[in-house]
């Protein structure tokens, strides 16, 4: 419940201190999290709900965060969507949908923010509820390519986790496999920032 009394805090302000990163970074790389997903979505730590602009016209959306204050922010996104959503207050490891209910799950920007023991306990809900056929997606911060930015991810790390409560220097790939998901695809879109995707291993 850590994330969820950090975020109940910063809710209020988190647009704003968040502003840079959004229109610097995360704005153009959002889209990729829905290039080609259709069907039954989970949006996976919902948050303000700086997804909702970009999820796919005609699709079905289930947004759930641990945060009723982050999920009232995005209350005020739901206009910009062109699919059907609804929020949901839930926690990723416990989540209370049937197994298989969702064609792909994405999630941006929350894994960086979990502590360790909830980290694979979440992937495999998000394993569990996309089932067999299903796909996870996930922006998230990595261990950034060039030294430089290394050194640059510590100086803000101070910041960023009393923000945020995130680190920048996981690697979520480490995660999936003990959460039988299997890497599909993976590629940096900024120099710290990875699209994965993950399939269920059979
Ligand atoms: C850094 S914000 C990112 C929000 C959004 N996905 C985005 O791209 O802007 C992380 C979000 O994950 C949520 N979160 C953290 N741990 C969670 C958990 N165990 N269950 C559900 N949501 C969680 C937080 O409440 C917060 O809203």
């Amino acid at each position: 419940m850590a994330a969820e009394k950090h975020h109940r805090s910063i809710a209020p302000f988190y647009d704003l201190i968040d502003l840079p990163f959004e229109l610097g970074r995360y704005r153009s790389i959002r889209p990729l999290l829905f290039q080609g997903l259709y069907g039954r979505l989970l949006d996976a730590g919902v948050g303000t709900g700086r997804n909702i602009a970009f999820y796919p016209s005609g699709s079905e959306v289930i947004g759930v965060d641990i945060s009723p204050a982050m999920l009232k922010r995005a209350e005020r996104r739901l206009p910009k969507s062109a699919a059907r959503v609804r929020l949901m207050d839930m926690n990723l490891a416990e989540l209370k949908f049937a197994d298989g209910y969702f064609d792909a799950a994405v999630a941006s920007f929350v894994f960086c923010t979990m502590p360790e023991e909830e980290r694979v306990a979440a992937l495999r809900e998000l394993r569990r509820v996309v089932g067999p056929s299903g796909r996870v997606r996930l922006l998230e911060y990595a261990p950034a390519q060039a030294s430089f930015r290394r050194v640059l991810a510590r100086v803000w790390q101070p910041w960023v986790g009393w923000a945020f409560g995130a680190r920048l220097d996981q690697d979520i790939e480490l995660e999936l496999s003990k959460a039988s998901l299997a890497v599909t695809g993976s590629r940096y879109v900024t120099s710290s920032i990875k699209l994965v995707e993950a399939a269920p291993v059979s």
